[in-house]
């Protein structure tokens, strides 16, 4: 029986900081609501990212799609923008977002979903599948098409 579908995943890893608060709360009730994550000057995370696409494979190559392509594609629209960065100041496409990890995966997704077209080539049809955005060993978010 043939699967379903197939998934093929890259791992990216970054550095970057953030502050979770709203300017229209009160610092108690950021404080209550955000803990730590709140405190004035930001923190940072190492992030994992993993980006799954999925499509045909490739007679040719036995491949959905060159993990080379796949990998400059999301370091030049997403890695370069946040790595090293602060969210909350540095990053157009998160201004005026909460950068709390499903927020931050959610734009990562729409960003990728949108100009993932792009890399189709020849009749071929790459979508995103899966995308993972570890914050800490404790915390992942998941999304999935
Ligand atoms: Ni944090």
């Amino acid at each position: 029986m043939q699967p379903e579908s197939l998934t093929l995943t890259r791992r990216f890893y970054f550095c970057a900081g953030h502050k979770l608060s709203r300017s229209d709360w009160s610092e108690e009730k950021n404080k209550e609501i955000f803990g730590l994550c709140a405190n004035p000057h930001g923190h940072g995370h190492n992030y994992i990212l993993k980006v799954g696409v999925s499509g045909p494979i490739d007679p040719d190559t036995g491949m959905i799609i060159n993990l080379r392509k796949l990998k400059k594609f999301v370091e030049d629209k997403i890695v370069i923008d946040v790595d090293h960065r602060n969210l909350n100041e540095d990053v157009t496409w998160m201004k005026d977002i909460i950068p709390t990890t499903e927020n931050f995966a959610l734009k990562i997704w729409e960003r990728i979903y949108q100009i993932l077209p792009q890399l189709n080539e020849g009749g071929k049809a790459i979508t995103l599948s899966e995308l993972v955005l570890q914050e800490t060993d404790n915390n992942t978010v998941t999304l999935r098409a």
